[in-house]
């Protein structure tokens, strides 16, 4: 199985993936960031750092699985986002993505630059990935992160693209 990390930042997703899948690609526009992931003992030889916008010029790769946590919150074209995984994914290939149901905009401090979105409406999320093709698009609750005694829920959404 081949996977893209999107927004993949240290590589804290790829070291939880890297023995279960062939070869993960981690797409971050970050070098700084892909420079402490290539660091990583673990992820040598099996995960591939890629500084790139793919929401600007998409690899000219397809995956059997696009995953992210906490990168779609710092894009600002999510209907564009989304079909730039479209193009990077097999047919039924499958997404699992993670970020941060809609917050107070206290999530991150004052000024923070490049923060788009303060989390996401799950049904507005399953309606644009609908659109754009993707079928059984569902959310768990995955995680829920406590920042200043305030809970942060993040889901966890699934989904498959039918080409
Ligand atoms: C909050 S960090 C999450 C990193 C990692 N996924 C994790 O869970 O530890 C968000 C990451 O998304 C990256 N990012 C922001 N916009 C991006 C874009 N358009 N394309 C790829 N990566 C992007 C940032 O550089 C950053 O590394």
């Amino acid at each position: 199985m081949t996977v893209m990390d999107f927004g993949a930042g240290t590589g804290l997703i790829c070291s939880h993936l890297v023995s279960k899948v062939y070869k993960i690609t981690a797409v971050d526009v970050s070098q700084a960031m892909l420079e402490n992931l290539s660091k990583k003992t673990e992820l040598q030889n099996r995960v591939e750092g890629v500084c790139q916008d793919i929401t600007v010029q998409p690899l000219d790769l397809q995956f059997d699985v696009i995953v992210s946590a906490m990168a779609m919150h710092h894009v600002k074209d999510i209907d564009n986002l989304i079909k730039a995984l479209v193009s990077q994914l097999k047919p039924n290939g499958q997404i699992a993505l993670a970020d941060l149901d809609t917050e107070d905009g206290h999530f991150h401090s004052e000024n923070t630059e490049g923060v788009y979105h303060c989390g996401f409406d799950r049904k507005e999320l399953k309606h644009l990935f609908e659109e754009n093709g993707f079928k059984n698009v569902e959310f768990v609750t995955t995680h829920t992160i406590d920042k200043a005694g305030k809970p942060y829920p993040v889901f966890l959404l699934t989904a498959i693209l039918i080409k």
